[in-house]
């Protein structure tokens, strides 16, 4: 038995399907542990993409068994719409098995995200509008319907219009806006009911006798660390917990069952949506600019430009330690070939003083200011190197310093969107 957690370190977009992907080529399961259609992983094989929102991202090995665990939240209409693409560039999804226990997101929680980011106007989160916050925030407050009420005609039509009469009186009376219908709402759910039903299954219990026949797991994070309801930068954050830590909850697995985590780290700084952004950088010509348009920065789920900004290895540090990292995957480090100069964020300071912790308080951490260290670029084409050895020098050391000041090793790196543009300084299995 040996089990792998791969989580975002930054603020997500790191490339962490891509790294579940290199890393499954060893694996006998892909487990998603939370989040839902809010995030956006991006696989690319033998320059074909696949952009999965629900499906892990092990999904394109038809031998490896599939898991969405009881912590994602399951929007049945984008995961039936996932294993319609798959099936038609000819990927098998049979191996799919989705939680009986995961809540499911409905049109009124897409409409309740809607209304509710309007109303806070300038003060927005800048959420994905998937719905995904309603649906935790009925989780948590027990009214909320898990996929066995999908599969149970009686409950689900009960359910779901004690639920529709609750949200249409919120709507229209608290909001102003239009209701919901019933009728066809019901209809749409009974039908993605059937499509889904031989997918659904106790996956505590079928990952539980993965582990005892002794086969190696993959947990998938979505979101990010610093976009965790408990430690991101809240309120800008998601609703649920990507960190590491959540892998045994979400999957219904104990906590030593978890025997690596990976951290994966884009070699700048991205952001979608609101919240601070200690590093990020503002110019319409210098290196934000380069990063976003080399880059292609623009979100895969919502098109939105990526915020963009230096390496921030301080963050990192923190979030190494959160989620007890003991590896570093780095992506996009091609991105950065043609940059003259590049820097990285070692420490923070709040008032000219260096801290060693990211503040809770908000109205603090707008006060901190990023300590740079500059490298030289290498400017050199790096998206054929294989071996760390054959790295660009300037390239291996900006490596170093990350490993120094994170106090983590750097196990994978990833200099190009395919999965052979990889490469593993460690064994994970
Ligand atoms: P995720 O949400 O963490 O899975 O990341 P996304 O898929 O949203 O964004 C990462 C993007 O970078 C995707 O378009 C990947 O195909 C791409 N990508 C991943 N690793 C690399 C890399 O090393 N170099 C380049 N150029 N692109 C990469
Ligand atoms: P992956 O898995 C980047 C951000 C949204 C918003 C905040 C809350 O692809 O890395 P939500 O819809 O979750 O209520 O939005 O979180 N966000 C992401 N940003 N990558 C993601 O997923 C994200 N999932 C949510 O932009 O700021
Ligand atoms: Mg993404």
């Amino acid at each position: 038995m040996s089990s792998v957690v791969v989580i975002g370190s930054q603020w997500g977009d790191e490339g962490k399907g891509k790294i579940v992907d290199y890393l499954a080529q060893q694996a006998d399961a892909v487990v998603r542990y939370s989040g839902g259609s809010n995030a956006g992983h991006t696989v690319v094989v033998n320059d074909v993409s696949y952009k999965l929102r629900l499906l892990p991202s092990g999904i394109l090995y038809s031998d490896k068994t599939c898991i969405l665990g009881n912590g994602v939240v399951i929007n049945p209409r984008v995961v039936l719409q996932e294993i319609a693409e798959m099936k038609a560039k000819g990927v098998d999804t049979s191996n799919l098995l989705i939680s009986d226990r995961a809540h499911v997101v409905f049109p009124y929680h897409e409409k309740q995200d809607e209304l509710q980011e309007a109303a806070l106007g300038d003060a927005k989160i800048g959420t994905t509008k998937g719905g995904i916050g309603p649906c935790y925030m009925d989780k948590v407050a027990r009214t909320g319907i898990r996929m066995c009420d999908l599969l149970n005609r009686d409950v689900l039509a009960a359910k779901l219009k004690r639920n529709l009469d609750a949200k249409n009186a919120l709507f229209t009376k608290v909001y102003g806006a239009e209701p919901l219908e019933y009728e066809p709402m019901l209809k749409a759910y009974l039908q993605y009911a059937e499509e889904l039903r031989p997918h659904v299954t106790d996956t505590s219990v079928a990952l539980g006798d993965i582990f005892d026949a002794g086969k190696k797991v993959l947990f998938e994070g979505a979101q990010a660390t610093f976009l965790d309801i408990d430690y991101g930068t809240y309120p800008y954050v998601t609703s649920s917990n990507p960190i590491a830590g959540n892998a045994a909850i979400g999957s219904g697995v104990g906590p030593r069952y978890i025997d690596h985590v990976v951290g994966v780290v884009k070699a700048y700084t991205t952001r979608v949506g609101e919240g601070p952004f200690t590093c990020e950088l503002f110019d319409t010509d210098g290196p934000g600019t380069y990063l976003r348009n080399t880059g292609h920065e623009f979100g895969t789920v919502t098109g939105r430009p990526r915020r963009c900004g230096w390496l921030d290895a301080f963050m990192v540090k923190y979030a190494a330690r959160l989620n007890s990292m003991d590896a570093l995957a780095i992506t996009r480090l091609d991105i950065l070939d043609g940059l003259d100069e590049i820097k990285m964020c070692t420490g923070w300071t709040i008032d000219g003083q260096p801290i060693q912790h990211i503040p809770a308080d908000l109205s603090i951490l707008a006060k901190a200011k990023p300590v740079y260290e500059t490298f030289k670029g290498w400017k050199k084409d790096i998206s054929g190197v294989r071996k760390y050895e054959d790295l660009p020098e300037e390239a291996r050391a900006y490596l170093a310093r990350l490993s120094e000041v994170v106090g983590v090793e750097i196990g994978i790196v990833s200099v190009g969107p395919n999965r052979d543009q990889t490469f593993s300084l460690k064994e994970f299995f």
